[in-house]
């Protein structure tokens, strides 16, 4: 058994967050979440991983290297342009060498992992393809199935008028019939070769598609309330770790993590649980649940929680509570001592700014 992980596309949804980065490398609890996926596809005993890249390979590339971190070894599949997930099934056809595969899109999160999937799929010799089915209440942003008595009757691709509230989960097991299919169905009106039409083709050739609903928690981090939330989540079981400093005088209430070179200095607070990162400087401010500090990160004389700063990003005497935000890298927000007094702005495209009353 192989996988194929999806670490392509071009993340238009996260702008301008994803101008300079792969949404695949967005932390969440201070880890990239396409690493949580190569966790779990490694944790199910899968060594050999093929990883389509796009526009970001560099840097997604730099993140991962050779898989030597996880115990896979990894083999990049470049995409010319994000064609659709059943193309890169296409482009995999050599790599896969007629092993089954376990299809995993970089940016999904599944919480209790995938190693049951796999060992269910690799004894089902009969299946051509599991697929992964959760409720969601917001079915038409998702591929959509319609079962019927337990077996896939229909999968639509983000349908006006869903016939079902099941949404494709981002992970697919398939045996090699699926190269038949990819290569048999045409480009969506969207232009993209999609996924949902091939198992559809499957399903239409009497191939044999298992559907399996999962109960556990799975996100898909394409927009900003995705990615807070799966933030909130995983902070949810993070552990007291304390590597950084903290200065007397400093109160901690819960679970915190902070990284090598941190110090919490002055009347700082934190309450968790929370996750800070390394060479991290938090002074006279606040930082309260769900949020993730990444490296280098400088919160001074503010309030900041359920949120998301990445790296060296800083907040400078902000006032008000800072809440469900993330600041991309670099980003500064502070407040300015200079009369008259007004609000200045220097927001990436695509930004938000929602400022109190
Ligand atoms: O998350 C589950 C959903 O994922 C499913 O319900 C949908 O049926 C499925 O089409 C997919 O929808 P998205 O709109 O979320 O797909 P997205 O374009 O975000 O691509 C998913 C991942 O695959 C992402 O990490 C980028 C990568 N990708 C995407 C395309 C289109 C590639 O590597 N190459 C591509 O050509």
């Amino acid at each position: 058994m192989k996988a194929l992980v999806l670490a392509g596309g071009s993340g238009t949804r996260l702008r301008p967050i994803t101008f300079t980065r792969a949404k695949q490398l967005v932390p969440v609890a201070n880890k990239p979440i396409l690493f949580y996926g190569l966790e779990a596809i490694a944790a199910a005993g899968i060594r050999e991983v093929g990883v389509v890249v796009g526009d970001t390979a560099p840097e997604v590339m730099a993140a991962v290297g050779d898989g030597a971190a996880w115990g896979i070894e990894v083999t990049y599949i470049p995409q010319d342009k994000p064609r659709g997930l059943a193309h890169a099934v296409v482009i995999a056809e050599e790599y896969m060498g007629g092993e089954p595969f376990v299809m995993y899109l970089g940016d999904n999160l599944i919480k209790d992992g995938i190693t049951g999937l796999v060992r269910e799929f690799d004894v089902s010799e009969a299946s051509d393809a599991h697929i992964l089915l959760a409720h969601v209440p917001n079915p038409t942003a998702f591929g959509v199935a319609e079962v019927d008595d337990g077996k896939v009757v229909r999968l639509v691709e983000k349908p006006a008028e869903p016939k079902s509230d099941l949404a494709l989960v981002g992970v697919y097991l398939f045996r090699p019939a699926i190269f038949e299919a990819v290569n048999s169905i045409e480009p969506s009106a969207r232009g993209e070769l999609e996924i949902t039409d091939a198992i559809q083709w499957l399903v239409d050739h009497g191939r044999v598609v298992t559907p399996h609903v999962i109960e556990g928690w799975w996100k898909d981090t394409g927009k900003l309330d995705d990615l807070l939330e799966a933030n909130r989540i995983l902070l949810e079981d993070i552990t007291t770790e304390i590597e950084g400093e903290i200065e007397d005088g400093v109160r901690i209430e819960g679970r915190v993590r902070i990284g090598r070179g941190s110090v919490i200095e002055g009347s700082s607070r934190l309450r968790g649980p929370i996750c800070i990162g390394e060479d991290v400087r938090v002074v006279d401010s606040y930082i309260g649940p769900f949020t993730s500090l990444a490296d280098g990160v400088q919160v001074l004389g503010s309030e900041i929680e359920h949120s998301i700063m990445l790296q060296h990003s800083r907040l400078e005497s902000v006032r008000g509570r800072v809440t469900d935000s993330l600041f991309g890298v670099g980003a500064v927000a502070r407040t300015s001592a200079s009369t008259p007094s007004a609000n200045s702005f220097m927001v990436g495209d695509n930004s938000e700014v929602e400022i109190a009353r």
